[in-house]
């Protein structure tokens, strides 16, 4: 059987994509998957033999998706590691940027080395692939695994000693190298590139933009929670600004801000017209209610299920594992009319 790899995205739903796959209508073959993370529901959903569309706005996950869910084919070969490492470190984006605010200096010099190697690679998806194993590289060295700490606290979470005596973990993979990491993980992401036959489809953009784009069976819904932890930029936008050699900007349409989340939500839910059903992860502990949702809902389809189950995040660096109820809306879009508009999937965008 094929395996997802280690992504630790964080509000994944690993866990879970099985049951909510579950409940996919047999007649659905298509999903756009709209707000796709690490991806886990759609390479579920790829094994399972369904055409797959992702979408995110970070470009990282777009490269996670275009390594995973996009390619069926391509793989990192030997030629291709021993590109990625050859030569010197050099004092690129991360080192003028980044020394002694996420990385020290001499790990910034060796990432912007590999950047600049990652481009030698002789395809997008090999590209894809390299920056989906350095991206995971990056998080195994990064206490807590998202780039919203700061450095005096890094530096402390990383001092093996003080961790030993704090925690009784050591996690001396903190201080073991990006090449370490990205050795130990490729076969394990090699392994996970699948061909299932279909023309899947990997997107990066904010979802307002491209909604009434494109055409599917089942759009899939797993936006962030908003009054959970759920700052998806401050998490993985450093690892944008590498990919692009740039300071890249926060995205707007956030799902952060509670007195826009509802105006959000009924202008997403205005939008779905192409897609025949609806489904929308969401949890107990999040704003606004499942009762308000479903009202939102309601405008514009009656035919609305809710099921539930527990399900646990875990949080990292609180050591805390919280109880919680994750729900799914399974909607049928009535409006939906079959073979109205033969949109769009292989469209420029
Ligand atoms: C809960 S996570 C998705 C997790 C994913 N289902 C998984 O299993 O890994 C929500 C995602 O929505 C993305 N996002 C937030 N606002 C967005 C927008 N306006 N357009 C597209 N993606 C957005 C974030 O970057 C984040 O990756």
């Amino acid at each position: 059987m094929f395996k997802y790899p280690k992504v630790n995205y964080i509000g994944n739903k690993e866990k879970i994509a099985k049951w909510i796959c579950d409940q996919f209508p047999e007649d659905a073959k298509i999903l756009f998957d709209a707000f796709s993370g690490g991806c886990s529901l759609s390479y579920e959903s790829k094994c399972r033999g369904m055409e797959v569309y992702t979408n995110d706005v970070l470009e990282v996950n777009y490269h996670i998706a275009n390594a995973l869910i996009q390619n069926n084919n391509t793989l990192l070969d030997n030629r291709d590691i021993e590109i990625i490492f050859s030569g010197e470190p050099i004092e690129g984006f991360m080192y003028e940027n980044y020394s002694n605010v996420f990385f020290f200096p001499e790990e910034c010099k060796e990432l912007d080395l590999y950047r600049s190697n990652i481009e030698k690679l002789d395809s997008k998806e090999k590209k894809s692939l390299a920056l989906s194993l350095m991206r995971r590289a990056m998080i195994r060295k990064m206490p807590y695994s998202r780039f919203t700490l700061n450095w005096e606290k890094i530096v402390q979470l990383r001092d093996e000693e003080y961790s030993y005596k704090k925690y009784k973990r050591k996690r001396a993979y903190h201080n073991q190298s990006f090449k370490h990491h990205f050795l130990e993980n490729v076969n394990e992401y090699n392994s996970a590139v699948i061909d299932n036959k279909k023309n899947n489809i990997a997107y990066n953009d904010d979802i307002f933009n491209l909604i009434e784009k494109v055409k599917a069976d089942i759009i899939y819904l797993d936006p962030p929670y908003t009054g959970t932890m759920n700052n998806y930029f401050g998490f993985y936008g450093l690892i944008d600004d590498y990919i692009l050699s740039t300071k890249t900007e926060p995205f707007k349409n956030n799902f952060v801000s509670k007195s826009e989340v509802i105006s959000l939500f009924d202008k997403l839910f205005s939008k779905l017209k192409n897609f025949k059903y609806w489904f929308l992860s969401y949890n107990n502990s999040s704003y606004p209610s499942k009762e308000e949702l479903l009202y939102l809902i309601k405008k514009y389809s009656d035919n609305v299920q809710v099921i539930e189950r527990n399900h646990n995040y875990q949080i990292t660096g609180k050591n805390n594992k919280k109880t919680n109820k994750e729900f799914l809306f399974i909607v049928k879009n009535e409006l939906y009319q079959e073979n109205t508009k033969e949109i769009y999937a292989n469209a420029e965008l």
